[in-house]
């Protein structure tokens, strides 16, 4: 056996392992900043301006999640950019009286590609149970519009060792749903513990989690390539160079350190060097 053999042989153990080894070819990995109910118009336009500034590196995908009324400014100033912009929730409905909605079809007509559909904010404090989450995947993708499926599970469930159920099911509802099309969401696990709390699982809990869930889709019959499963909760450029190596983590969805463009430039500098 020649030397590259070899070689290729240790990575692919070293990957099997859960361990990042360096490799020529850069992994890719989706950079994402949720915003929730935070930020202006001029404090939107600034971090635009500001993240405009840098070049986005070959290996990543930024993508921004702003309030509704942004959503346009983001249209119009990233026109040109490789950078992606989403909505954070989609009406399960197709359109009518709804007060206070707004359905996929509008998100579409105004060219949004992606929306976040189940957050656990969403869950927890307006009812979005996994069946209006499969409901509102659905109507996205009618629309071309690719769902960002949030799941999580609650700091009982992680300690009660039910957290897979618990993900499983949030996972079979939008599957039931979506059936052969489940390979189009993008999945985004966020522990609830870990949201806004600076508190992270440990990497070996990333780690088994993702691929549970990587597993999960892979028996609904999605194929490798089509799965894309980023980690979410107190990430920061403190811990994302870290929680970018292990395996079955292809980006990333935060919130708090994705308010400033600083320091969402600086997670994706960061992200983009580790292979
Ligand atoms: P934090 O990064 O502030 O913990 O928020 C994570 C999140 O909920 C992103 O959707």
């Amino acid at each position: 056996m020649d030397k590259i053999d070899i070689e290729m042989l240790v990575r692919r153990h070293l990957q099997e392992l859960g361990v990042g080894v360096g490799s020529s070819e850069k992994k890719e990995y989706i950079v994402a900043a949720n915003w929730k109910m935070n930020m202006t118009e001029k404090e939107t336009r600034k971090f635009l301006t500001e993240l405009k500034s840098t070049e986005i590196p070959e290996n990543i995908r930024v993508m921004i999640f702003p309030p509704y009324p942004y959503l346009y400014i983001m249209k119009e100033m990233l026109r040109y950019e490789r950078i992606a912009y989403g909505a954070q929730d989609v009406a399960k409905e197709e359109q009518g009286a709804y007060t206070g909605e707004v359905s996929a079809g509008m998100l579409g007509d105004m060219g949004c590609p992606v929306t976040l559909v189940g957050h656990s904010e969403r869950r927890s404090y307006y009812g979005d149970t996994p069946e209006i989450t499969a409901k509102k995947a659905k109507a996205a993708l009618e629309h071309q519009i690719t769902p960002m499926l949030c799941i999580g599970e609650t700091l009982e469930e992680r300690e009660g060792r039910r957290y897979e159920g618990v993900l499983k099911s949030q996972l079979d509802a939008v599957y039931e749903a979506l059936g052969n099309r489940m390979g189009e969401c993008l999945i985004a696990y966020e522990p609830v513990w870990a949201i806004g709390t600076g508190v992270i699982p440990s990497l070996e809990q990333i780690h088994e989690t993702h691929r549970y869930i990587y597993q999960v889709l892979r028996g609904y019959g999605v194929s490798e390539e089509d799965i894309r499963i980023l980690y979410g909760g107190s990430v920061n450029a403190g811990n994302v160079k870290d929680i970018a190596s292990v395996k079955y983590v292809d980006g990333f969805l935060i919130g708090g350190a994705g308010l400033k463009a600083d320091s969402f430039k600086t997670i994706i500098r960061l992200a983009s060097e580790v292979s």
